[in-house]
């Protein structure tokens, strides 16, 4: 995901010396993915502030946000109501905690309108902060209930190749991609990737679409069966699959699967965390695509990433067995300081108001066949081997032979230097392993910006085609 030390900046062009904020942030700063060698040369992209579905760096240049920063600012930038809502909070109570029978309003508000809003059937919720903490939860929970329930070896955990579930050591078990593991000594033993859905990449020859989901479930049930289903107590999925490369998975996939976790008694855990608040054009993500798993992971849009707040659903089976062990053991274990903040909380509430007020999931869901054409039409361009999505999500795969699949070699990085292009032509995208370009742009684009959104990818597109024909790249 990181970029070597030849990687481009983003006008496509070496670097030039870096500005000071930018020379300051290099000697101050450890960033999350990217490659930290070359990012001392290169420096970051420095934004300043936001409106709309537009960010400015700090030379006032604008840009459309075209990933709502990282798959989050369903709302868009600079809206005033969020804005309100955290400051009249503030005002009001600043910080209250739900640890040792404290509680407040905006969490108890925010629990319930997440029971009333949920697609499944839910008892209670409990809060954190990001979506690590949510899956790394959903994971604590699930052995715990499976030790209430006197299955002590009921413990491993299945997730997928090219998941992503974030970084804590339980969510980056679950993530299904080598950067997060590598070095890191990870996955933890007790975590299983079963296969990933991607029938651009795994389907076999002829196979339907409906054949290879039912491939990937008889894989499931064989790693299953493989493992001892005494032994499997969880199976967690996003709906669509976001920093593995947007992978829509094959019609039918989620009604299969789900009937092998039912058969083996494994829980099933939906990762919500990119899917859920409107992202499919559903409010949440199973919605869409067809299942209801047993528990959701949700974060991100939850707030419109005004404020970080996660959380996750428990269902009545699982609180009864919390509640039971409480009986025996005492105090339940497990919480966060700002779990539930008060003012993150009462800016989710405002966020999910707008989202029903102003039907910003329909909203979503009428945009959404503008944005699939035009992301379809990619499929046209030389560099691009598929492009994909749902809603007002999408993946473009660059590849080096259209007809062979053949991916450009790792070290030429195609896919940083798409991303350089797409700033210089004004636009955010992110880049993930195999050079797909991601897009996850705020729900509320207008039908102008979405055009202006993929006339501006284009164009980026088009420019590293030359520079790929230029250095002859996609023959080696
Ligand atoms: C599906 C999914 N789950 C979990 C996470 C982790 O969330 P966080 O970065 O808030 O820990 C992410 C982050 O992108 C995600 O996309």
């Amino acid at each position: 995901m990181g970029a070597p030390a030849n990687a481009p900046n983003r006008k496509g062009n070496r670097m030039p010396p870096l500005s000071n904020l930018a020379a300051r942030d290099v000697e101050t700063l450890v960033h999350p993915y990217i490659n930290l060698a070359s990012f001392r040369e290169n420096g970051p992209l420095i934004i300043e502030r936001g409106q709309g579905v537009t960010v400015y760096d700090t030379e006032g240049k604008p840009y459309i946000e075209g990933m709502a920063g990282l798959w989050c600012t369903a709302l868009g930038y600079g809206n005033e109501e969020l804005v309100e809502a955290a400051a009249a909070q503030m005002r009001k109570l600043s910080f209250a905690h739900l640890f040792t029978g404290k509680s407040h309003d905006p969490a108890i508000e925010l629990a319930e309108k997440l029971k009333e809003i949920a697609p499944v059937p839910v008892s209670k919720i409990f809060f954190c902060n990001s979506g690590s903490e949510a899956n790394d939860t959903q994971i604590k929970l699930v052995w715990y209930f499976n030790n209430a329930l006197g299955r002590p070896r009921k413990k491993k955990i299945v997730s997928r190749i090219k998941a992503y579930h974030g970084v804590t050591l339980a969510a980056a078990s679950l993530t299904g991609l080598p950067g997060n593991h590598r070095d890191f000594d990870l996955p933890l033993p007790g975590f299983l990737h079963a296969a990933c859905p991607h029938a651009y990449r795994f389907a076999q020859e002829g196979e339907s679409e409906e054949d290879f989901a039912t491939r990937l479930a008889d894989d499931l049930d064989a790693l299953i069966v493989r493992e001892d289903p005494r032994t499997v107590a969880a199976f967690i999925a996003e709906p669509v699959m976001g920093a593995g490369g947007v992978i829509v998975p094959p019609k039918t996939y989620f009604e299969k699967i789900m009937a092998v976790c039912d058969k083996h008694d494994v829980f099933m855990i939906g990762d919500e965390v990119i899917c859920g608040f409107g992202r499919l054009g559903t409010m949440f993500g199973c919605e869409k695509l067809g299942f209801r798993p047993h528990s959701l992971s949700i974060a991100k849009a939850m707030s419109s990433a005004y404020l970080p707040i996660a959380g996750l659903t428990i269902p009545e089976a699982m609180y009864q067995a919390l509640l039971e062990e409480s009986k025996k053991i005492g105090v339940f274990g497990h919480g966060f300081t700002y779990g539930g903040h008060p003012v993150s909380a009462a800016v989710a509430l405002k966020a999910i108001e707008i989202y029903l007020r102003d039907r910003i999931v329909e909203q979503a869901a009428a945009r959404a066949p503008q944005f699939q054409a035009r992301l379809n039409a990619l499929d046209a361009h030389p560099l691009v081997g598929e492009a994909r999505g749902l809603g007002l999500i999408g993946g473009v795969e660059l590849v080096a032979d259209k007809k062979t699949k053949r991916a450009f070699a790792a070290a030429h990085l195609v896919g940083a230097r798409a991303v350089a292009f797409a700033e210089a032509e004004g636009l955010i995208v992110r880049s993930v392993l195999g050079d797909v370009l991601t897009l996850c742009p705020p729900l509320i684009i207008s039908a102008a910006e979405t055009d202006a959104l993929f006339d501006r990818l284009t164009r980026a597109l088009d420019r590293t085609l030359d520079w790929v024909t230029r250095e002859r790249l996609a023959q080696e």
